[in-house]
């Protein structure tokens, strides 16, 4: 099963995400944490990544691709994953075709979690990452409507875009999650 979770920052992407690579028992790939994780450890590719993610502009496409390239090769991959903030633009999400491709496989269902913009900020600002700053998370917001929106319509053009209300408890989000991800065909 492949799955990717949509939503704005904040939304809920990687509290749900982790949830349901546990029922799933399959990993979840977040290619913010991969690129916060390379930061940390100096990586040349960490340090320049660093330079967007931090003032909340998107990285460059080839960036995340080859994050998730070398991540697909992993044998725990190989039954499924999830993928939390990957694609996020129309290029990433036509690589992660041909990716997925590769292996005989394909993109199962799309979540796109659902949230207003006065409860992402009070979400973000009670948490206090690099950038969750408010001027910054209005430029991931900007980013957003920018390069993703288009990546919404791509995935509802394919007929596997599922809408999820992002608000509640993580509880009653999940409970949301199961049920699609339950009733969702895995070939
Ligand atoms: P990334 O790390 O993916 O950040 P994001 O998309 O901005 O989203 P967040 O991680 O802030 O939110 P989330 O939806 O995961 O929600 P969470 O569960 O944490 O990306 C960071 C940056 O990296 C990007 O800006 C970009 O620069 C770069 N990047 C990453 N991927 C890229 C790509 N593919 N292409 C280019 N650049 C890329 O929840 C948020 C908070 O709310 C938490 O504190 C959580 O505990 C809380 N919460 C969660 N659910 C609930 C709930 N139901 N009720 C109350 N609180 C809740
Ligand atoms: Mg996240």
């Amino acid at each position: 099963m492949r799955i990717v979770f949509l939503g704005p920052p904040g939304a809920g992407k990687g509290t749900q995400s982790q949830r349901l690579g546990q029922y799933l028992e399959v990993p979840h790939i977040s290619t913010g944490e991969a690129l916060r994780e390379a930061s940390r450890n100096g990586t040349e590719l960490g340090k320049k990544a660093a330079k967007f993610y931090e003032v909340g502009k998107l990285v460059p496409n080839e960036f995340v691709v080859e994050i998730v390239a070398e991540r697909l090769l992993q044998p725990d991959c190989r039954s499924g994953c999830l993928f939390d903030g990957f694609p996020r633009t129309v290029p990433q999400a036509e690589a992660l075709d041909r990716l997925l491709a590769e292996q005989g496989d394909k993109v199962n269902v799309v979540l796109q979690l659902q949230i207003d913009n006065e409860e992402l900020i009070n979400r973000l600002a009670s948490r206090g990452r690099v950038d969750d700053e408010v001027e910054t998370i209005k430029e991931r917001l900007q980013q957003y409507a920018a390069w993703t929106n288009p990546v919404v319509d791509f995935y509802q053009q394919r007929g596997v875009l599922c809408q999820i209300p992002g608000l509640g408890t993580p509880d009653e989000v999940f409970a949301r999650i199961k049920t699609v991800v339950d009733a969702t065909p895995t070939k």
